[in-house]
């Protein structure tokens, strides 16, 4: 299988933003982390970020018959983008929403995903575990063909 892994707005500044919160490893520390569970598992991981909501759209649509699952931490989009959430519908990918903070513990205004009602399940809180048991639930979700 292939997966590709979506980073929304803000997730480069990872290690620098608010480290407290978001933890001290890099975005390229955790793409890497995921590479290699991806090898172990044996499915390849491709990363991509973006700032941009319609970049993400676009590259959920070029996601269609190159990638049988989607790993997406939408950032701050997850709490504002429709488009995001429609395009995740439209390509009917199996989809794991995460959050390396505990969306749910924070401000109100992160307490509603827009994601989460077209992903498979969503992993919150874990830090950059988050991304590496969201991967895996991810894998045994298309694996075990569930
Ligand atoms: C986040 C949580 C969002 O509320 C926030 O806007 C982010 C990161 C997380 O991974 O904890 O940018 O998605």
């Amino acid at each position: 299988h292939n997966i590709l892994v979506l980073h929304g707005p803000n997730l480069n500044l990872l290690g620098l933003r608010e480290p407290s919160i978001y933890g001290h490893q890099t975005l390229e520390d955790i793409n890497g982390i995921l590479r290699l569970d991806g090898e172990k598992m044996q499915v390849s991981v491709t990363c991509v970020q973006s700032n941009h909501e319609g970049v993400l759209v676009d590259q959920i649509h070029q996601a269609l018959n190159k990638y049988q699952g989607i790993l997406i931490n939408a950032g701050a989009f997850t709490h504002t983008s429709v488009a995001i959430r429609d395009a995740l519908a439209g390509v009917a990918i199996p989809a794991v929403e995460v959050h390396l903070s505990n969306i749910y513990r924070r401000e109100e205004f992160r307490h509603h995903s827009y994601i989460a009602p077209v992903a498979i399940g969503q992993i919150s809180g874990f830090g950059a575990n988050s991304y590496r048991l969201g991967l895996r639930a991810l894998v045994d979700y298309l694996q075990k063909d569930l």
